[in-house]
């Protein structure tokens, strides 16, 4: 077989991260890691704060607060007045289900391509409100057109208040075509929340274009921002519907900020997110884009030929920016939660190596990343130890 040559590295990036140095991190699209330059930057904002905690929280912090969302927003393609910070995408996910009002006969339809803990958030709102959760199959493989036609299927208008798609999912790394569906609930008048966790920094987006209802996004994965730090987008016939989930002080200031200003937390890390902006731009964000995703194509291909997949069985996420790749494990292997876990934890444990293992639809899927401070080697080593680890059960 051959496999694709890796990208060239980009030099000197391993040393802008604190990364354990005897650890293949190849787990990026999970918690995101933070250049030490942003982190040096949240931690001068946090001397700022513990000099004068009341005149960092009372003189100007609002002000600060919006002239970093205006920023964030911009980069986002998104419309800064639509856009509030939030502290990660499952709290956007959240603030949008607890505004919906949703009552009995109501319904939430989801893909079985979700993200988790957003599914539980559906299942609560829906048990509070007596609404119904409703989960649509989309297969692996299946195609944008093919993808747009399941969910203009499965749209009830009138009953279904809410469409939650992922732009990158989490379990499967695959993209969907969110403007396309989002064009499709228009049509039928239904809502859409675009859950776009991985989005921001890995994808070439405008949300403005996508044209959803509601949009989520971290920027502390792939933008390099402090964790904590996601944004909101509404449109403008919602933004007077949208409650926080924590009534505070902006309460009547009025769309973003009554959403933002949640008592006493720590703001820094919103207020350090464009210094994860400005790494990623001083890296160059194409560069960036293009190494990640190359990165991780290579990792699969060795991986998965190590494993014996053959390259036509390997999924193609679509798009030359998708920096997260999947590995089919071989059948019965991490096909339930618990059984990903504890596969997960072996690997980090006896192969130094940290990975995302998930069960779905009844197989068991290992999910590489690629990211500026990961080298080929890394992906080799894991190929090379893998299948012993396997074999041993
Ligand atoms: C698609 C998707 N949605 C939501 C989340 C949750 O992100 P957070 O934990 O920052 O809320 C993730 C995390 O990986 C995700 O992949």
């Amino acid at each position: 077989m051959t496999v694709p040559r890796p990208p060239e590295p980009i030099p000197g990036a391993r040393l802008l991260f604190s990364l354990d140095p005897s650890v293949s991190y190849l787990n990026h699209g999970a918690f995101g890691a933070v250049p030490i330059g942003v982190q040096r930057a949240q931690q001068r904002l946090r001397d700022e704060m513990e000099a004068n905690p009341l005149r960092f929280f009372t003189q100007g912090l609002v002000e600060r607060i919006a002239h970093t969302r205006r920023h964030l927003a911009t980069f986002l393609g998104a419309d800064p007045d639509g856009t509030a910070l939030v502290g990660n995408a499952t709290t956007g996910a959240a603030v949008v289900l607890q505004s919906l009002g949703l009552r009995a006969d109501d319904e939430v339809l989801t893909t079985d391509h979700g993200y988790g803990a957003v599914a539980f958030a559906v299942e609560r709102e829906c048990a509070r409100t007596g609404a119904t959760h409703r989960c649509l199959p989309v297969p692996l493989d299946a195609g944008d057109e093919e993808i747009v036609e399941i969910v203009r299927a499965g749209l009830r208008p009138g009953r279904t208040r809410l469409l939650i798609v992922d732009q990158l999912t989490s379990p499967t790394a695959k993209l969907f075509p969110t403007a396309a569906i989002a064009g499709v609930a228009r049509e039928r008048g239904v809502p859409v929340l675009v859950d776009a966790a991985h989005a921001p920094g890995m994808l070439p987006i405008s949300v403005a274009s996508i044209g959803a209802d509601f949009w989520v996004g971290n920027l502390h994965k792939w933008a390099y921002a402090p964790r904590g730090t996601a944004a909101l987008v509404v449109s403008e016939p919602w933004r007077e519907r949208i409650q926080p989930l924590v009534v505070s002080w902006e309460q009547h200031g009025g769309y973003p900020a009554r959403v933002e200003w949640q008592a006493t937390l720590d703001y820094t890390g919103w207020l350090a997110a464009p210094a994860g902006l400005f790494t990623l731009r001083s890296l160059g964000v194409d560069r960036v884009r293009a190494h990640n995703a190359a990165l991780a194509a290579y990792g699969q291909r060795v991986v998965g030929d190590a494993l014996g997949v053959a390259p036509a069985d390997l999924p193609d996420p679509g798009g030359p920016t998708v920096a997260m790749r999947l590995v089919p494990l071989p059948p019965g292997v991490a096909t339930t939660v618990d059984a990903a876990h504890e596969l997960r934890a072996r690997i980090a444990e006896r192969l130094d190596a940290e990975v995302s293992v998930a069960g779905w639809n009844g197989r068991g899927w290992l999910r590489l990343c690629g990211q500026v401070y990961n080298t080929p080697e890394e992906y080799d080593r894991l190929a090379i130890r893998l299948p012993t680890l396997l074999a041993q059960g």
